[in-house]
């Protein structure tokens, strides 16, 4: 009886020991904070080409201008004011969970602003100011119990301003000025700290609660 042939068995153990290194492991993280600022570009107009170096074949979004990393890469920052991008936000925003600073203000961006925005759970500043940002202020930011500056001003905003906010304890300074909100202006919690400069110019408020009186949208 001759031996079986050697060289086939090694190769076939070379090649499972090479699957072995290169398969990918279900652990290894995915580029997916890349995929979500890659899913917003699509949906942009960048006459002023900032949004150039985002380049989705990187294995991560961290070398891109406008984008900054923490040093375990992950997105903490997005600084796109004063842009001149227009076009609409995406859910996908929402999935950049360890984001600190949302910079998009002074641009054209249009629509509503997504709900999902709640989910940016260590979120300190969002700034949106100088849009065209139409609809109601997301009752999802209630949950953005790191923020400490939320300016919104100078949109189209409407609806009343959610009573949830009234739970931000770390809120500092809240700009509201210049949409077209309506109803009242809560009272507690930070808003207690806040002058009507951050209300002025929404021609459909109210004024704020009077202490006692249950909170009524009124004229929303
Ligand atoms: C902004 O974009 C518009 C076209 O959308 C262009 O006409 C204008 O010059 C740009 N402004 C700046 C400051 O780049
Ligand atoms: C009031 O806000 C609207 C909406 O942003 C804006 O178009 C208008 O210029 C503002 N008016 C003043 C006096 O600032």
């Amino acid at each position: 009886m001759a031996p079986p042939p050697l060289l086939p068995i090694v190769s076939s153990l070379v090649v499972v020991v090479l699957l072995l290194l290169f398969a990918p492991s279900p652990t290894t993280s995915t580029n997916s904070e890349g995929e979500a600022l890659h899913a917003l570009r699509t949906r942009l107009s960048d006459p002023t080409n900032v949004l150039q170096s985002w380049d989705p074949t990187l294995v991560n979004p961290c070398t891109w201008f406008h984008v900054t990393c923490n040093d375990r890469n992950r997105v903490i920052r997005l600084d796109l004011g004063n842009s001149n991008i227009s076009g609409t936000l995406g859910p996908e925003l929402g999935r950049l969970e360890h984001l600190q600073y949302l910079e998009l203000y002074r641009n054209n961006f249009e629509g509503k602003i997504p709900e999902e925005l709640g989910n940016l759970k260590n979120l300190i500043s969002m700034d949106l100011y100088g849009n065209r940002l139409q609809g109601e202020i997301p009752k999802s930011f209630a949950k953005l119990k790191s923020l400490r500056f939320l300016r919104l001003n100078n949109n189209k905003l409407t609806g009343s301003i959610p009573r949830e906010l009234a739970s931000l304890s770390n809120l500092k300074v809240l700009d509201l000025s210049n949409n077209d909100l309506c109803g009242t202006i809560p009272t507690d919690g930070p808003f207690s700290t806040f002058t009507l400069q951050s209300f002025e110019n929404n021609s459909r408020l109210n004024g704020p609660e009077l202490q006692g009186l249950v909170p009524y949208d009124f004229g929303c």
